[in-house]
């Protein structure tokens, strides 16, 4: 509980709460009694309990022998995937959902991007009996038509998000806009380390679960020492931050967040919020002050990326300023270096990755050739790929039946 000190509600320059005034009761409410609520010995046994026999936590760490062969560093895969619903969204789903219900909230909303955060928050309202509703751009709902199907199942309502580009950031306007008119009895669960103060700390906090497993894991694995590098993919931020977090005070622990490319910066469809092409700077949006994608006159950019939880403008405050201060490095990987490193590790390993955390393994690679030899890296493996099936069998139908 320490950890949250000094997290938030500013990062250096970024962070803060950037509110409509109808919204700052609610959010003063929620910044009170989650100190209170988190600090309680019932709610720490129930929501451990919960990621125990729930989640299924701890999930593994594994050595990926063959891929490591394959990109030339001793490589451990944080496995994510493996948590209840195939995402690391549930960590943080469940125990808001958790603080929604021991704040006497009825209703909870949520938005979500590659349905994973959409399916977590429906699978935690159920458990715990609250009615749940889940934004969701139109656009993500079509390629992520299997997710929609699980949240429906789990009894949530879905409401398609039809303005702007039908993405994340749409749904979360919509979201928000639900939260202004219901404040009383409705509870937002945000699923990223994104928006006003205190969500990047909530996030943060619910997340950390993966790193203080991962700390401890590689040391039992490797006689106590600690890993030199780890690798995440950076949508919103908050796998990334849940790894990083037990390793932030470790300088000798390098830190490598990894953004979606897309098609490539030049080609402006991508999302890369810490690009070097002039089309991302400091902003405000949905509730915080962080890098955001926006042309001259501070319109926010249209974003592209084959994953649809890495599609969006912004990027969560605590990252930007780990890259400003120079405690972590961003990098890239394409839609196409995603793809292939998808399927290296299925090939060569029998694990599906999503997308998103597909862009991980993929900047594992770049990462692996800039290590000594002999270093050890951790990737988090943030999701399974089911729900990408459909997208990765029309991208590879040409490769396999070829003309
Ligand atoms: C499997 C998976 N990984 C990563 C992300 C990106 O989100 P974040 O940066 O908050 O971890 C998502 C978002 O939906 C996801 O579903």
């Amino acid at each position: 509980m320490e950890t949250l000190a000094g997290q938030g509600p500013w990062f250096d320059d970024h962070g803060g709460c950037f509110i409509a005034e109808t919204l700052s009761p609610p959010v003063s409410e929620l910044t009170e009694r989650y100190q209170q609520i988190i600090a309680s010995a019932a709610f720490q046994q129930r929501y451990r309990s919960l990621l125990k026999h729930y989640v299924g936590r701890a999930t593994p760490l594994t050595l990926v022998e063959n891929f490591s062969r394959e990109i030339g560093v001793k490589t451990y895969l944080k496995r994510e995937d493996l948590a209840h619903t195939g995402a690391h969204k549930i960590n943080n789903a469940l125990g808001q959902a958790l603080l929604a219900q021991m704040m006497g909230k009825r209703r909870v909303i949520a938005e979500t991007g590659a349905g994973q955060h959409g399916v977590a928050t429906a699978a935690a309202c159920a458990l715990l009996g609250i009615e749940c509703v889940i934004y969701m751009g139109l656009r993500d709902m079509q390629r992520q038509a299997l997710n929609v199907q699980r949240i429906r199942l789990m009894g949530a309502r879905v409401v398609a998000a039809t303005g702007g580009t039908q993405t994340l950031k749409d749904a979360i306007n919509d979201a928000l806009r639900d939260w202004v008119a219901n404040a009383d009895t409705t509870y937002y669960l945000l699923g990223s380390a994104l928006g006003p103060h205190p969500y990047p700390a909530i996030v943060r906090y619910f997340q950390s679960v993966i790193g203080d497993e991962a700390r401890q894991q590689f040391a039992a694995l490797e006689d106590g020492a600690l890993p030199d590098a780890l690798v995440a993919c950076v949508g919103g931020g908050s796998n990334a931050i849940g790894l990083f977090s037990a390793f932030i005070e470790e300088p000798d622990v390098q830190l490598f967040g990894v953004e979606a490319a897309g098609q490539g910066e030049s080609s402006g469809n991508h999302s890369i919020r810490f690009g070097q092409g002039g089309q991302s700077r400091s902003g405000v949006l949905q509730g915080c002050r962080s890098y955001v994608l926006q042309d001259a006159n501070g319109q926010i950019g249209e974003t592209h990326s084959i994953a649809p939880g890495l599609d969006y403008p912004m990027v969560g405050p605590e990252h930007a300023q780990l890259r400003d201060s120079g405690r972590a490095n961003y990098l890239w990987a394409s839609d196409d270096e995603a793809l292939q490193a998808l399927q290296l590790l299925s090939r060569c390993e029998g694990i599906i990755p999503a997308l998103e955390s597909a862009h991980a393994l993929a900047g594992a690679i770049k990462v692996a050739r800039q290590l000594p030899p002999g270093a050890r890296i951790i990737v988090n493996l943030s999701g399974r790929g089911d729900k990408d099936m459909q997208t990765i069998a029309q991208l590879t139908s040409a490769e396999e039946n070829p003309q």
